[in-house]
């Protein structure tokens, strides 16, 4: 049985695993990072701001905090900064505590690992692949009524699909009648038209639900850690108490607010994923691929001629050197389709020009 990584973005982990002997430099799919990021103002702002590393940062983050309730159009004690979307993720299962989760599934793996750590019982809702990734609402509507919290993660990792707003308004309802949180990863939204905008308007009127943020994806700074967190400030003043103290450093308290200032980042990342995205999405529909409704900078892949050979097309996109995000770790995907990330148009056109070849020969 292969050994296969737990997350993506390490194309030097999988070469080691299948002894791939080559310095040829990979073209990383994996990880669902934006291909333009860091924008490239950071740096001189990060060397701007290297005197801050000698003081302990401000303990309330009052300026971070502040920018981001702004951007957010929520209080300031709607907030809570976090070490990455990860934190975010560990803080909001903290406050079930022992409790009762439904994990909407296939999602990305750390709800499991942050529910079993504080010991929560976890039962999974699985999304309908073969009908585009869509959910039965009746039955998770049903489920709620006797769990504690439903984790969800829109846009969807690994699918990139966006659940519906109207049946996620459902949910946060019913939950509220039955006295079930409702917990939002929203990591990816930043890549959503802003026709879609966060759900942070709904603070105000549901006390049940629980919006995660990350800055790691949008901005391309997995390493400087960043995310926040929102609900009433009950809830905040609960989790902010459970947190680490100094979770968020000096460098990035001193930054968050440029990073929210620029928009004309936001904006070019936008427009680019929408051309790209068309781009790959017709070609691939053209070479009888299918492509999981995604709105977002990655999507789920599989040879529809050939569904049952997904790890085949994985060992031949990395012999050309291209690594993917297998998916054997998802719930209900078992390895049977690829993530990719949608990247520069030069490296999705050697992308597509791989993946033409194996229908060509296989
Ligand atoms: C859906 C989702 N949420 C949160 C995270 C964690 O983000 P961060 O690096 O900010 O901790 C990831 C990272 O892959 C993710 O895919």
């Amino acid at each position: 049985m292969m050994k296969w990584p737990n997350h993506g973005g390490q194309p030097e982990i999988i070469k080691q695993l299948f002894d791939i002997k080559t310095d040829r430099k990979f073209l990383d799919f994996s990880a669902n990072l934006n291909p333009f990021g860091p924008p490239s103002w950071l740096k001189n702002t990060i060397q701007r701001h290297y005197e801050t590393i000698t003081r302990y940062p401000d303990p309330s983050y009052s300026k971070s905090s502040e920018a981001v309730a702004i951007h957010e159009g929520v209080e300031q004690n709607n907030i809570l900064l976090t070490n990455g979307g990860a934190e975010a993720i560990f803080l909001a299962a903290k406050f079930f505590e022992k409790g009762k989760a439904i994990i909407v599934q296939p999602t990305f793996l750390e709800y499991e690992r942050a529910c079993r750590h504080y010991h929560i019982d976890v039962e999974d809702v699985l999304y309908e692949s073969g009908n585009g990734f869509k959910l039965l609402m009746p039955s998770l509507i049903e489920k709620l009524k006797e769990k504690d919290v439903v984790f969800l993660c829109r846009p969807n990792n690994p699918t990139g699909t966006v659940f519906p707003k109207e049946d996620l308004q459902l949910l946060v309802e019913e939950g509220k009648k039955a006295g079930t949180y409702i917990v939002v990863d929203e990591a990816f939204l930043d890549f959503l038209p802003s026709s879609t905008p966060s759900l942070s308007n709904w603070i105000a009127s549901y006390p049940n639900i629980i919006l995660l943020r990350s800055l790691t994806k949008m901005y391309t700074i997995p390493g400087l850690r960043i995310g926040f967190l929102m609900a009433h400030p009950s809830i905040i003043n609960v989790l902010k108490n459970e947190q680490i103290p100094w979770s968020i450093n000096s460098l990035v308290d001193a930054v968050v607010p440029n990073l929210l200032e620029d928009r004309s980042f936001v904006e070019h990342t936008r427009a680019w994923l929408h051309e790209q995205s068309e781009y790959v999405r017709r070609t691939l529909l053209s070479l009888d691929y299918y492509m999981s409704p995604s709105q977002v900078n990655f999507y789920l892949l599989q040879d529809k001629k050939q569904p049952k050979r997904t790890e085949d097309l994985f060992l031949f996109l990395m012999e050309h050197g291209i690594v993917t995000r297998h998916t054997h770790n998802f719930k209900g995907l078992n390895g049977e389709f690829l993530r990719i990330a949608i990247r520069s148009k030069d490296e999705n056109r050697q992308l597509l020009s791989v993946l033409q070849k194996w229908r060509n020969e296989t």
